[in-house]
């Protein structure tokens, strides 16, 4: 087992060495399995927001896909609410497609632009609460009123909205469902700043409301900072470190996640100079190989400031965090590999 975090409340969502393949045409006539992720494990707890992080291409988009089974998975498997999702069969259940749901970045492409409001939120409540007419019209009322958008939004097309208020109807469409899970994917990145953090705002208070769980996928860790309990850190479509939130942030331990860090502005004046010496230090020395398939050891090797010899021949394997959660690199003195059933981590 690999990458998985302890966690106080129950896991609602479990995934164990999630690989997930593409195939891609290679020479003229062949095809071979380009690996966009692999050995992915973590839980997302009950109530908790589990934020990823990673650039463009890590493989976060395509981690989320496959818990909504979007994409197949090539080995591993995902668990929610202690179901494996391998028994579901080809035909992805009703009740799991109401328990998870998904806000993209951009609602134009999952909100039906010729549709009003009201009907885009009428259809899915018909669907999966099974009422009509007036009761309908009620929840679709109440859905936007819990994403704080008034009555007179019902009667608009997405296209008359602004990027915040179609926001809040792909939210309230998301919810619409009553699901326990949802999955932000870049859910504000498209957005300027403030009505970010408005949006943010609301996220956070819905999560208390509804008792929902997270999982919050922005390539932005100031975004992801402020409202996750644990996060991951992708790199090339490899978990690189996982623990808390805080954590993380303040003593980030793989040279990967400190480059990140390093390259965030921190608007705190104390952390300053803090982030000025790790700048220096943490050259971002080349660019990310797109495929890490010919590459042999750790997938970083080729910007990581420390690189070792070790680190050109072998895969670090996850191990414990220093303070809390996993890592993989060489950096970190050996310690055991965490055993899922002896060392009874969830
Ligand atoms: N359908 C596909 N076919 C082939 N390759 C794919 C497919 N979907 C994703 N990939 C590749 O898998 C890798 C991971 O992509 P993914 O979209 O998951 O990254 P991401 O972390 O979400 O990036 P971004 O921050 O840009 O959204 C990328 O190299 C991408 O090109
Ligand atoms: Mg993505």
């Amino acid at each position: 087992m690999t990458g998985a975090v302890v966690n106080n409340s129950a896991p609602l969502l479990e995934i164990d060495d999630l690989k997930v393949t593409f195939p891609v045409s290679h020479g003229i006539f062949g095809k071979r399995q380009f690996v966009a992720v692999r050995d992915v494990s973590f839980d997302v707890g009950e109530g908790e927001t589990f934020g990823l992080v990673g650039e463009s291409g890590s493989g976060k988009t395509t981690v989320g896909r496959a818990i909504l089974r979007l994409v197949p998975m090539a080995a591993g498997n995902i668990r929610f609410d202690g179901t494996d999702m391998a028994s579901f069969g080809r035909d992805t259940p009703l009740h799991y497609r109401r328990d998870v749901q998904v806000v993209f970045q951009d609602p134009r492409s999952s909100l039906n632009p010729r549709h009003r409001v009201s009907q885009i939120l009428g259809q899915v409540v018909a669907r999966h609460r099974h009422v009509a007419g007036r009761e309908r019209d009620a929840i679709v009322t109440e859905l936007l009123d819990s994403v704080q958008l008034s009555s007179f939004y019902a009667g608009r097309y997405p296209g008359e909205l602004s990027g915040g208020q179609r926001q809040r109807v792909a939210i309230a469409h998301a919810l619409a469902t009553q699901p326990r899970l949802v999955i932000c994917d870049e859910a504000v990145s498209a957005l300027d700043v403030s009505t970010q953090s408005q949006i943010l705002n609301l996220l956070e208070d819905l999560r208390g409301r509804f008792k929902l769980s997270y999982l919050f996928i922005s390539h932005d860790l100031a975004v992801v900072r402020h409202l996750s309990q644990r996060i991951a850190v992708m790199y090339l479509g490899r978990v690189v470190e996982t623990g808390p939130a805080e954590s993380v942030y303040r003593n980030p331990q793989h040279p990967y996640t400190q480059m990140l860090l390093a390259s965030v502005l921190d608007p705190d004046p104390a952390h300053k100079s803090v982030r000025r010496a790790q700048r220096r230090k943490i050259a971002d020395r080349a660019e990310a190989p797109r495929d890490p398939a010919g590459l042999q050891g750790c997938p970083f090797q080729t910007r990581c400031h420390a690189v070792m010899d070790i680190c050109r021949n072998e895969m670090p394997a996850h191990r414990a965090r220093p303070e809390d959660g996993l890592l993989a690199c060489h950096l970190v003195s050996p310690a055991p590999i965490l055993n899922r059933t002896s060392e009874g981590v969830q």
